[in-house]
């Protein structure tokens, strides 16, 4: 019907997800949101995107419709056997006027890797990023000034068709939304306190460590929270084999600095490879400083000069102090190490376009 936009005209015995409990958000201004008191947490938005793909086909195409919740069979592959990842990036405002996203075709090849770990259709390069843009533009109110926060970009792909047997869904759904968000950390860049657990890992060799599974993440949030009530930010991992090499610090990357030499834990398969992480090597190595991906013995990290962690949450959060066992390490004194510093205003400046763009990292949505 003329004027009707694809999601109003679509049936919904013709689509898997049926819609339902569809809430539209008023449109009318942007007043609902205090920019100044953003913190990493959701925000339901006005539109998102979806396609399915089922197993062995192309993907159909993607359509646009209101933020709703989606309708799923309780033997959806993704709720019974955690078939499903996720990708995380940024849209912010850049000094130019534009909004623009960071990397986001690091997103879409990390999100093709995981897929095929998890026996999911890979979403298109273009298909991906057509996704985002849109789902940008369609939420554009929700973009936070400069300087005040970011909309996060959650791609989702899972697997939607209903399976008993342990194997691969016979329908999968890529979807994604969005959500304004503040500081990752409470405090921004102020240094946190970290506890290395000699008791829980996040991954081992030859799992699913280095793609983002969504069920890498539940089995850290115990351990999160017990050191959260202790008063510490988050979690340092160790390797599972060795329990003694620094892996990742929660859902971040971990760099450290010692004599000049900026060091992060060499990519095993049990990291995520990070798209932060790969742009402060790339950053710190253009400045001239040496780079090392290697095996970060934890007693090396405690005696480092500096330490601090990166991801499209996170962005760079300097860490303060790291507990391990009866050591207590305070780095600079309690302060924003100096190279946390310098990689902050870097990449935020290359992130909102405040210094010309060298590595052609920001694209506008
Ligand atoms: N490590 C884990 C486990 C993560 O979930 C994330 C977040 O995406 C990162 C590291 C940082 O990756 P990126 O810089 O691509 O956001
Ligand atoms: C990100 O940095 O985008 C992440 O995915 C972290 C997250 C799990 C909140």
């Amino acid at each position: 019907m003329p004027g009707e936009s694809p999601a109003e005209s679509l049936k919904a015995e013709s689509f898997p997800l049926a819609l339902i409990g569809v809430r539209v958000l008023n449109r009318d201004g942007d007043s609902e949101l205090d920019w100044d008191s953003l913190t990493f947490s959701f925000t339901q938005t006005d539109r998102m995107y979806m396609a399915t793909c089922k197993q062995g086909e192309e993907w159909q195409s993607g359509f646009m419709q209101d933020f709703q919740n989606l309708s799923l069979s309780p033997a959806a592959g993704v709720i019974n056997y955690g078939q499903g990842l996720f990708e995380g990036m940024k849209a912010q405002y850049a000094e130019d006027g534009n909004v623009v996203l960071f990397r986001p075709s690091d997103n879409a090849r990390r999100s093709r890797e995981g897929a095929r770990r998890l026996g999911m259709p890979p979403v298109p390069e273009e298909m991906f990023l057509n996704a985002v843009k849109m789902t940008v533009k369609e939420n554009i109110r929700w973009v936070p000034p400069i300087g005040k926060g970011a909309l996060y970009v959650r791609p989702l792909l899972f697997g939607s068709g209903a399976i008993l047997g342990v194997a691969p869904a016979p329908e999968f759904t890529f979807l994604v939304y969005v959500s304004p968000v503040g500081p990752y950390f409470k405090g921004g860049i102020t240094p946190t306190s970290l506890r290395v657990s000699d008791e829980f890992h996040r991954a081992a060799p030859g799992g699913s460590g280095g793609v983002k599974a969504i069920g890498n993440y539940a089995p850290g949030m115990v351990p999160s929270k017990m050191a959260k009530k202790e008063g510490y930010s988050e979690i340092i991992y160790l390797d599972a084999v060795n329990h003694k090499y620094i892996e990742e610090v929660g859902a971040a990357n971990f760099f450290c600095v010692k004599n000049g030499i900026i060091s992060t834990p060499e990519l095993t398969g049990t990291i995520l490879p990070g798209v932060t992480r790969a742009s402060v090597m790339e950053l710190a190595e253009s400045k001239g400083y040496e780079v090392r991906e290697e095996k970060i013995d934890v007693d090396y990290a405690l005696d480092a000069d500096e330490c601090f962690c990166v991801g499209t949450a996170a962005v760079i959060s300097s860490i303060g102090t790291i507990e391990h066992g009866d050591r207590v390490v305070e780095y600079c004194g309690g302060e924003v190490g100096p190279v946390a510093m310098e990689m902050y205003d870097s990449l935020t400046a290359i992130q909102q376009r405040r210094v010309p763009d060298q590595f052609n990292w920001t694209v506008e949505v």
